[in-house]
């Protein structure tokens, strides 16, 4: 194809079974927030761009990574690089922190940044994400990190990996900044060009530099500059961690590419993965009021549903498709019973192009493992059973089809 028409670098076109699936995965992570009290909120996915300025001005979603673009009535707007600003924006506009407190809001939906692609970096990627207003009791925290923890486990994913983090808040962050200047000041001609940069604008991302890692290792760390506040706020989220059986690495070096983050951070890791984070999130007391909303705390998480589905089984865990054949004339009752089975939740294919029974046979050989015959022994309330892999068949009287069926894909 003429490289003009091909798809943008970083994107991609989601087919078939991978489509099926992180459809599904979308519906576990919506029905696991829902059981912890979250509401859905679909906002739009580009807003004005001074929206997103409140990420960060210095972070690399602002800096670099921004799809920015000018419409046609010369309104400068930006397609969202994540759902917390927007959802923050969404909260002031509507009033919404007019509601039962905490505000539990979800949402799913796609991201862009312009990154380096690579597998499971995408410029568009898909988000689940969860944010909770009106709490800056370490439980909510700790509830966040619990929702992660159960929609981890409903894929699969039990052997994750918990960095932890507190980056204390406004009172104590700026002697820590400070601490972090003078450790890296001298340092400065080694470092590489986007952390001599930081170096001034926000030396706390010097830490997430994957470049200059061996300085990291004698930086100052928050945990010494912690306020009496935010040490007994971190103390007592890891207590209820505890409590709830959440496995965790307190990462003293833990800091996050968004400016908005106050306090906890945290991000998930699995093997598959490797340094790719699975899931991420923290907790960001001042961004309200920086939307000239009321001053309320808040904190929340959001996972690339690609990298969701690239670390779990769920590709694997592909639904059987049925198919019915049938022998001359015995076509509409097919098409009838197909429509009973669908009927009944099951996916199942039924000739649409009058093939031949071997052609049929051939197709459904391709499509799973399951066949239903539909022949003469119709007549007497029978079908034929056959699965393919087995190279087994029986007759199955019609009124027990289902649940035979239903035993046939669930052996347990
Ligand atoms: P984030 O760390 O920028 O945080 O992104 C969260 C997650 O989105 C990542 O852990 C990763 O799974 C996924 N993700 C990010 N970029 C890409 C990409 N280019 N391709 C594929 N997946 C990606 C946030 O977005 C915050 N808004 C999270 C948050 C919510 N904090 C508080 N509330």
């Amino acid at each position: 194809m003429n490289q003009q028409y091909q798809k943008p670098t970083g994107t991609r076109d989601v087919i078939g079974r991978e489509s099926w699936q992180l459809s599904k995965l979308v519906g576990f992570c919506l029905g696991i927030a829902k059981n912890y009290g979250y509401s859905l909120i679909d906002t739009p996915i580009f807003e004005k761009t001074p929206v997103f300025l409140k990420v960060g001005e210095s972070s690399d979603i602002v800096q670099k990574e921004r799809y920015r673009f000018t419409d046609q009535g010369g309104e400068d707007l930006t397609l969202r690089p994540e759902g917390t600003a927007s959802v923050a924006r969404a909260v002031v506009e509507n009033g919404l922190y007019n509601e039962p407190m905490p505000l539990k809001l979800c949402y799913a939906g796609p991201m862009f940044r312009r990154e380096r692609p690579q597998a499971n970096r995408y410029r568009q990627f898909l988000q689940f994400g969860i944010e909770l207003y009106g709490s800056d009791d370490p439980k909510s925290d700790a509830e966040v990190i619990d929702l992660a923890r159960a929609l981890l486990s409903e894929i699969g994913l039990n052997a994750v990996r918990v960095h932890l983090n507190s980056i204390g808040c406004t009172v104590c962050r700026p002697t820590y900044r400070e601490a972090l200047i003078r450790y890296y000041r001298p340092l400065v001609t080694d470092l590489c060009e986007d952390c001599q940069r930081r170096l001034d604008q926000n030396p706390l991302r010097l830490l997430d530099c994957k470049i200059d890692l061996s300085y990291k290792e004698k930086a100052p760390k928050t945990a010494d500059y912690l306020c009496a506040e935010c040490d007994a706020h971190f103390t007592q989220l890891q207590h209820i961690l505890r409590i709830l059986d959440i496995q965790f690495d307190v990462d003293p070096f833990l800091v996050r590419g968004l400016d908005y983050y106050t306090r906890t951070v945290f991000e998930v890791f699995d093997e598959k993965l490797g340094a790719m984070a699975l899931l991420a999130g923290g907790r960001y007391n001042g961004l309200l009021k920086q939307f000239d909303g009321p001053d309320l705390p808040a904190v929340g998480f959001a996972c690339g549903l690609e990298r969701l589905l690239a670390a779990s089984d769920l590709m694997g865990d592909d639904e059987d498709t049925i198919y019915v054949a049938h022998a001359p004339n015995y076509a509409d009752q097919a098409m009838k019973l197909a429509q009973q089975l669908r009927g009944l939740g099951l996916r199942v294919e039924a000739d649409l192009v009058s093939r031949s029974m071997k052609a049929q046979m051939r197709d459904a050989s391709k499509r799973g493992r399951l066949v239903v015959i539909v022949g003469r022994e119709y007549d007497e309330g029978h079908v034929v059973l056959k699965d393919l892999t087995r190279g087994e068949q029986k007759l199955v009287a019609h009124a027990d089809l289902p649940s035979i069926v239903f035993a046939e894909l669930d052996p347990r």
